[in-house]
């Protein structure tokens, strides 16, 4: 028997400046809120689908080694949702290898499953428009849509009364945004998080009292970012970001039981940007669903920035700019 042929697709990790925090629909993944991202070029994710016709069931291998509990769980779960798409029903031998350390909140999930539904949408011959790869990315975790697309990134909630939400709710490029930004990770830990961010929204979202606050809010903070990136304006898209973020790490550390990302290391970082930028300069920092922070900076100042975090927290930094486009690079051919 010959072997099927193999699809391969990389992906790269992005980080939201207007977040991404509660959804509106828990099984088709529709955020309450648009949000906002810039695709990094670093970190990618490499990912290989190749069918099993006449197999048993998926083989999932990541970095390595077979995946097992939820990460199997959630894969074979998006190659449902990918199948039936398709309607076709092999099996698919799924090999994917990450850059970036798992489940730090540096997004390993939205390159993963952005690279997978592009392996995944080639090997089993679905439509590939590039929206189309967004909203089916989004299935796999919701971030995963605006890893689709490099640069700045804007993914739609859809309305809510929307007679499809699936099809209402897709990441697009924003082609206006003037700036060239950098992000200084700041690796204060690479383990795995306590709580999924799945779990922490959905706990967020039911409990806490400051939620529906930040979500009004992040309804303004998109159209603000969404004018700073068209004229370039760095120092508001940073105050933007930052306040976004620090509102949203507000809302679960209120939720009932508390989920705080935020350690005392967090702290430490977070309270030197704001040191640094009252000496003049311009950083902002920006947290997700784990320790680490994440530093908007000039490109210019970035590795005399990052040389500093370093110094200061001990700790691996790393400087990422605006990352490309996720893509096929070797396909079953069409
Ligand atoms: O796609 P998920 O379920 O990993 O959600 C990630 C949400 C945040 O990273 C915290 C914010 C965002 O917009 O990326």
């Amino acid at each position: 028997m010959r072997a099927a042929p193999t699809a391969t697709a990389v992906a790269h990790p992005n980080i939201a400046l207007v977040k991404y925090w509660g959804k509106r629909d828990e099984h088709l993944i529709v955020p309450l809120a648009d949000s906002l991202s810039l695709t990094l070029d670093v970190f990618p994710t490499t990912t290989s689908v190749q069918l099993l016709p006449g197999g048993a069931q998926d083989v999932i291998v990541v970095d390595g080694r077979p995946a097992t509990g939820e990460v199997l769980r959630r894969v074979t779960g998006f190659l449902d949702v990918l199948r039936a798409h398709a309607r076709r029903h092999e099996p698919a031998h799924v090999d994917t290898r990450n850059t970036v350390p798992v489940g730090a909140g540096l997004a390993s999930s939205a390159a993963g499953f952005a690279a997978l539904a592009l392996a995944g949408a080639r090997a089993y011959e679905i439509d590939r428009d590039p929206t189309e790869l967004s909203r089916l990315a989004r299935r796999g975790s919701g971030s995963a849509a605006r890893s689709v697309f490099g640069g700045f990134v804007l993914w739609h909630a859809g309305p809510p009364d929307a007679a499809d939400a699936d099809l209402a709710s897709y990441a697009e490029p924003l082609h206006d945004a003037r700036l060239d930004l950098a992000m200084v990770a700041v690796l204060l830990q690479t383990g795995p998080k306590s709580v999924s961010s799945r779990e922490a929204m959905r706990r967020t979202v039911a409990t806490s009292p400051l939620f529906p606050g930040w979500l009004a809010s992040s309804g303004a903070d998109v159209t603000a970012m969404r004018a700073a990136l068209a004229t370039g304006d760095l120092p508001a898209v940073g105050a933007i970001a930052e306040r976004n973020a620090l509102g949203m790490h507000a809302t679960m550390e209120t939720a009932i039981p508390p989920v705080t990302y935020r350690t005392h290391a967090s702290h430490h970082v977070l309270d030197h940007v704001r040191r640094m930028r009252e000496r003049g300069e311009q950083t902002w920092s920006t947290m997700d669903a784990g320790p680490n922070v994440k530093v908007l900076c000039p490109v210019s100042d970035a590795s005399r920035i990052a040389a500093e975090l370093g110094e200061v927290t001990g700790c691996r930094t790393l400087v990422a700019r605006s990352g490309p486009d996720a893509t096929v690079t070797t396909g079953v051919p069409t």
